[in-house]
């Protein structure tokens, strides 16, 4: 059976744990999350310590942001550890877009749009006027204008990023919460039915899988609605 198209956040505090839960849900998911406290702590060597032999997809989220050269430098330093998506800040402009795009062929870059914790009303103090579904939708345009094959918005606004840029681009959606989990500390949250229905194609999902107490069930739960959603509306993974 194919793997379901859920990134598995491994947001764990030491690598023997990132490590257990990823073996634990790569029979059932398609891509594990590495992000940056893992990747700090432990460096590149984490990749292979959590990829082992399983082939799984890394998705790795270090949110670069810098000068194009800078981050030119950065996507070349991680190319060897063959990441399928890594993440830089939409807010980098279109050249840091390219660069990072220009650097890593083999990877999908994935531009993270406006975060999630920020209110309107921090938007505002940064600079960005207006509703941030309408910076949402700009930023999206200017990156995939740049290159970027993939985005990450909030699952409440992946129907407008959508409808802004068509079909081909792979959106990325945290804040997935299964009918009846814990919101914990997101705000902006959808199931992964309603996600998939609205047009992500990869849901991040982390603490109602890795704080199961079987997260391997857990991931095998979720995958397995998902593919009833996908089956019922006969789009492909
Ligand atoms: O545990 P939970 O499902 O909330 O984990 C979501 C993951 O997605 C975390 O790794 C978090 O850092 C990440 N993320 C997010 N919101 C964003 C971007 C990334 O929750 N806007």
């Amino acid at each position: 059976m194919r793997p379901a198209p859920i990134a598995v956040a491994l947001d764990a505090p030491d690598l023997e744990t990132a490590a257990h839960w990823a073996s634990l849900v790569t029979p059932h998911v398609s891509t594990v999350k590495i992000g940056l406290e893992l990747y700090l702590r432990y460096g590149p060597e984490v990749i292979a310590s959590i990829r082992g032999a399983s082939g799984v997809q890394v998705f790795l989220d270090l949110k670069l942001h810098d000068i194009p050269n800078t981050v030119e430098g950065a996507a070349r330093a991680v190319a060897r550890l063959r990441p399928a998506i890594l993440t830089v800040h939409a807010g980098g402009g279109p050249a840091m877009i390219s660069a990072a795009v220009e650097a890593l062929p083999a990877t999908q870059i994935a531009a993270v749009t406006v975060l999630t914790s920020l209110s309107e009303a921090d938007l505002e103090r940064v600079g960005i006027a207006g509703p941030s579904e309408d910076a949402v939708r700009r930023m999206s345009a200017m990156a995939v204008g740049a290159g970027a094959q993939a985005l990450v918005c909030s699952p409440r606004e992946v129907a407008t990023v959508r409808a802004e840029v068509g079909p081909d681009i792979t959106l990325i959606t945290p804040g997935i919460r299964p009918a009846g989990a814990e919101s914990q500390d997101q705000a902006r949250i959808a199931t992964p039915e309603q996600a998939l229905a609205d047009g992500a194609d990869l849901l991040v999902i982390g603490r109602p899988i890795t704080g199961a107490a079987d997260p391997g069930a857990a991931a095998a739960g979720i995958a397995a609605a998902l593919r009833r959603t996908l089956a019922d509306s006969d789009r492909a993974v």
